[in-house]
C-alpha cells in the first residue's frame, strides 16, 4: 500500500491527511511544532472543523493516521509527500514561499528512492518548476541521483464543509509531468474517482493557475453582487430578488451570489492579491481581479458608513455585534469583514457588546481604550442588553432564529442592521425594530411555482 506524508499540519494538511486515512491510506502528518503534534497524538485538534475530531480519533485508533516531527524517517518511508504548509501573503501581496522552500530542502535531504512530491498548498504559477530544480540541486549537492516527480494538486476545501468537500469534490485537478506520477495519483484518489468525480490532468502551470482562477472567480461573483447592493439601495430594488433572478439562469448559477459585508478568510483576499502579482510579473494586467479587490474594500467600508449614516454620532453609543468570524461554522477571523467593522466602530468611540458562537476573546484588539469599550457576551440576548443598535455581521444559523421581540425588549433603541440579509424586513419591522438590510428596500418578492401535483407554491424572498 502507498504510504503518504503531509508536511505542514495546518488546515489543509490536517483535513486532507485525515480524509486520506479515512479512505484507507497509511498517512503520517509532520509539523515542526512539537506541541501541536503531541496534542494531535492525544486527539486534541487545533482547529474547529465540523466532523474532523471524530475522524482524527477514529483513524488514530486504527493506526492509519499518525503525527510526528521526525522528518527524516517519514521522508524515507513514504512514497508520496504532500506539501501542505502555509503560503501567507507577503508584504507586497505576493505569496510567501519560504515554508514551501524549507519543506522541499528537507525532502531532498532525506530522499532515498523514487518519490512523488505533491504541491497542495496554494502556490504561484512556476512553483512546481522551482520545487523540481531545488530538489535536483540538493540531490546533486548530496552526490546522489534518485528519480522523483513533482505534481500540482490544488485543494478546493471550504472551511466548515471541508470533509464533505474532500469526499465529494466537483473535480480533482492534477498538474503532472509523467505517466508514472499520474498513475500514483489516480491510485490515491481511486475511492473518490469511482464515484464518477472527473479528474483533470494537465501540466503544472495550468493546475497552479486553476486554483487562483477559481478563487478569484468566486470572489468576483461576491464583489459583483455586493457592488449591486449600493445600486439597489439607491434605485429602490432588492438585492435578494436580483440575486435569485440572475442565479436562476443556469448559465450564471445561484452559488456565491449572497450579498454581504465583503468576502474574507484566509484564501480569497490572499489569492486575489497573489494573482495580481503573478499577472503583473507576466506583464498581463488583470483589470477585473483588480476591480474585485477594490470593490471588496469598498463594501467593507460601506458597511461601517451604513451604520454611522443611519445613527449619526456613534461615540459612546452601545452597539451589539453578532458575528466576528469571516463566515459561519468556523472560528477563523482572518480578514473577516466583521473584524474591520468592529475596529472601525471602536475607533469611532462606540461601545460594543459582541457575540460569536465560535469566539471567546478578541485578541486583535490591542489598544487599551478599545478594550475597555468592548464586552464579549455569551449569547445574542446578552449582547442586545442596553444596545441602541444590533448588527448581524456573520451568517451563523442561530442568528437566523432570533426571538426578535425578546431582542427588542433588551435594546434601548430600535436599529437592526442585517448585513447578511438573514431576515425579511417585514418580520423585523413587525417586532418593532427599524430594519436596515444590505441592498434592500423593504420590498417583498415572491417565487411562484406550480408543483408536479398541480398545487401552487409561493416562496417569499
Ligand atoms: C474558499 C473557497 O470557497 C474554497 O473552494 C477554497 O478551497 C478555499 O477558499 C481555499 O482556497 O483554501 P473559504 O475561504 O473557506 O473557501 O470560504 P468561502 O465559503 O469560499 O467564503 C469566503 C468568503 O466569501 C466568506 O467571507 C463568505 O462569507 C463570503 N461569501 C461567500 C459571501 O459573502 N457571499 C457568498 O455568496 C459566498
Amino acid at each position: 500500500m502507498l504510504k503518504l506524508a503531509f508536511i505542514g499540519v495546518g488546515y489543509v494538511g490536517l483535513v486532507t491527511g485525515t480524509c486520506m486515512a479515512e479512505l484507507g491510506m497509511e498517512v503520517t502528518c509532520i509539523d515542526i511544532s512539537k506541541d501541536k503534534i503531541d496534542k494531535l497524538n492525544l486527539g486534541i485538534i487545533p482547529i474547529y472543523e465540523l466532523g474532523l475530531e471524530e475522524l482524527v480519533l477514529k483513524n488514530l485508533k486504527s493506526n492509519r493516521l499518525s503525527f510526528t516531527t521526525d522528518m527524516k524517517s517519514v521522508v524515507e518511508e513514504c512514497d508520496v509527500i504532500f506539501i501542505t504548509v502555509g503560503t501567507p501573503q507577503g508584504s507586497d501581496g505576493s505569496a510567501d514561499l519560504s515554508y514551501v522552500e524549507q519543506a522541499v530542502v528537507e525532502i531532498a535531504k532525506y530522499m532515498n528512492r523514487y518519490k512523488v512530491i505533491v504541491d497542495k498548498s496554494t502556490v504561484p504559477v512556476g512553483t512546481g518548476e522551482m520545487v523540481k530544480s531545488k530538489i535536483e540541486a540538493e540531490l546533486k549537492a548530496r552526490g546522489v541521483e534518485y528519480d522523483f516527480d513533482v505534481v500540482s494538486n490544488p485543494e478546493f476545501l471550504r472551511e466548515g464543509t471541508a470533509i464533505g468537500d474532500f469526499m465529494n469534490p466537483d473535480r480533482i485537478i492534477l498538474g503532472v509531468e509523467s505517466k508514472r506520477s499520474a498513475e500514483v495519483m489516480k491510485k490515491i484518489y481511486e475511492k473518490v474517482l469511482i464515484k464518477g468525480v472527473p479528474l483533470l490532468l494537465t501540466n503544472l502551470e495550468t493546475a497552479e493557475l486553476i486554483k487562483y482562477s477559481a478563487n478569484a472567480f468566486l470572489a468576483s461573483k461576491i464583489s459583483y453582487i455586493n457592488e449591486l447592493t449600493e445600486l439597489c439601495e439607491s434605485i429602490g430594488a432588492d438585492i435578494r430578488a436580483v440575486s435569485k433572478g440572475i442565479g436562476m439562469d443556469k448559465r450564471i448559477g445561484s452559488a456565491f451570489l449572497n450579498a454581504g459585508p465583503g468576502y474574507g478568510g484566509s484564501c480569497f483576499p490572499k489569492d486575489t492579491a497573489a494573482l495580481i502579482k503573478i499577472s503583473d510579473a507576466a506583464g498581463c494586467k488583470l483589470s477585473i481581479v483588480d476591480a474585485v479587490i477594490r470593490a471588496n474594500a469598498k463594501q467593507k467600508e460601506r458597511m461601517f458608513k451604513k451604520i454611522t449614516k443611519a445613527f449619526g454620532d456613534i461615540s459612546n453609543k452601545v452597539i451589539a455585534v453578532l458575528g466576528v468570524t469571516f463566515k459561519a461554522d468556523t472560528d477563523d477571523i482572518r480578514e473577516s469583514p466583521a473584524v474591520s467593522l468592529i475596529n472601525n466602530l471602536l475607533n469611532s468611540g462606540a461601545r460594543l457588546r459582541v457575540y460569536d458562537p465560535g469566539i471567546s476573546e478578541l485578541v486583535f484588539i490591542n489598544n487599551e481604550e478599545s478594550r475597555n469599550n468592548l464586552y464579549i457576551c455569551n449569547n445574542e440576548y446578552e449582547a442586545a442588553e442596553g444596545a441602541e443598535a444590533l448588527v448581524i455581521a456573520t451568517e451563523w444559523s442561530q442568528f437566523k432564529k432570533l426571538d426578535l421581540k425578546a431582542i427588542k425588549h433588551k435594546m434601548t433603541n430600535t436599529w437592526f442592521f442585517d448585513l447578511r440579509n438573514l431576515y425579511s424586513p417585514v418580520e423585523v419591522t413587525k417586532a418593532g425594530l427599524n430594519y436596515i438590510g444590505n441592498g434592500r428596500n423593504n420590498i417583498v418578492s415572491i417565487i411562484y411555482t406550480i408543483t408536479k401535483d398541480g398545487k401552487e407554491d409561493y416562496e417569499v424572498i
